[in-house]
């Protein structure tokens, strides 16, 4: 049914009422975290691939996590349309933290995620990228038949009309999820769509405020990519558009991300970190001979410290030589397990990026529950 895009107010004791609360309170409260803010960023880049493994794999893109992770450390130049289709949406998730401060959220910057997403790919790509579609599409899996072609472009300038509307602060969770579906709704692109939407949805998410830049990595399209039929079955009751419909997909929508919030926030408390995830996958990586007993040790250190000289290293192993030490250091930065800090420096920063203990961080986190997509490791 078509309905004007417009605000909803749900009824104050209405659970999207407490969710709303919920988040926000998240938002506001200051970040406070002791993660270097290096790490922080390995981090973030797992749960990137993560989101974009998660997000192609709703239309029946089955690479793995495993597959992904071994094509990253073997065959970095392999680019088969399955990882492609990966590798596009990483780079959209970075264009968006580019650009958002500077870009309002319109039709140029849609069009460009929508290019970045398709770009190169056959089955997945595009026959106009970054242009509305000139044909009526179905939505496999789906009842929803979306809106001629010929009304797309003022549902679109609706939209944005809408996204970029000042309404009252506390509203934009809400608008959040009906920008949602209403975008898979009218979808504007011949593919991509769901794509693009789960992009969408970041970049509203950071403009509001949950600032990726301050050290919170949010992951919502985990909330999408975890149960597809959950997300659809979602879908179709906003498709109904009725308040009733419409609100209870907000809750589907707000649920998800408070989930993943408090989730990811965890990743904040290095202690936790440390614990839960760098320490199990560095004792794992030992028992499978990655590391040697001495690398592990000093592994172990240099995730402990965040950052270190070589020299501090000395205090622990005193029956070491400097020289001894250093071998071992410089054997685990070409390894690329340990990187200086910058061109030059002396001193280093543990790094599980593209290399062999990229699987077994992910697998730690995997153990504490932290992937949005099931699949063995
Ligand atoms: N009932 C529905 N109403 C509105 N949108 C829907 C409905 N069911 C599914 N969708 C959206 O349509 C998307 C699929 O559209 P499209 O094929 O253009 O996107 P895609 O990015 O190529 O594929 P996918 O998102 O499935 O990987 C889904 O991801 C979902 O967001
Ligand atoms: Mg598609």
């Amino acid at each position: 049914m078509e309905r004007k895009l417009d605000i909803i107010n749900p009824p104050f004791d209405s659970p999207v009422t407490d969710l709303i609360i919920e988040i926000d309170t998240l938002r506001k409260r200051p970040l406070k975290g002791s993660t270097h803010p290096a790490i922080f960023f390995q981090i973030k880049h797992l749960f990137h691939i993560l989101e974009s493994i998660g997000s192609v794999r709703i239309e029946g893109n089955h690479t793995t996590i495993a597959e992904y992770i071994e094509n990253e450390i073997e065959h970095p130049s392999n680019q088969p349309e399955a990882i492609l289709e990966i590798r596009n949406n990483e780079n959209a998730i970075n264009f968006i933290e580019e650009n958002i401060d500077k870009s309002p959220i319109d039709r140029a910057f849609i069009s460009e995620l929508h290019k970045i997403v398709v770009k190169n790919l056959d089955r997945e790509g595009s026959r106009q990228p970054g242009k509305y579609r000139l044909e009526n599409p179905r939505i496999t899996g789906s009842s929803h038949i979306p809106p001629d072609s010929v009304l797309v472009n003022d549902l679109m300038i609706e939209l944005f009309n809408f996204i970029n509307h000042k309404h009252p602060e506390k509203y934009d969770l809400i608008k959040v999820s009906l920008v949602h579906h209403r975008f898979v709704w009218i979808h504007p692109f011949d593919n991509g769509n769901g794509r693009t939407v789960r992009l969408l949805t970041y970049a509203m998410m950071i403009k509001m405020g949950f600032r990726v830049d301050q050290g919170r990595i949010i992951n919502p399209t985990a909330v999408f990519c975890s149960n597809r039929d959950a997300y659809y079955n979602a879908l179709q009751q906003a498709d109904e558009g009725t308040e009733e419909g419409l609100l209870i997909w907000i809750e589907y929508v707000l649920k998800g991300l408070s989930s993943e919030i408090r989730k990811i926030d965890n990743l904040l408390d290095y202690n936790y970190v440390l614990l839960k995830i760098f320490e199990p996958a560095l004792r794992e990586a030992e028992r499978k001979r990655i590391i040697t007993q001495q690398e592990h040790k000093v592994l172990q250190l240099a995730a402990r410290m965040q950052e270190f000289k070589t020299a501090q290293l000395k205090t622990v192993f005193n029956n070491k030589s400097s020289v001894a030490l250093s071998r071992i250091v410089k054997k685990l930065r070409d390894r690329e397990f340990l990187l200086p800090v910058s061109a030059n420096s002396r001193t280093y920063i543990f790094n599980f990026i593209n290399n062999e203990l990229m699987r077994e961080i992910m697998k730690a986190l995997d153990k504490e529950g932290f992937l949005p997509i099931k699949d063995e490791i």
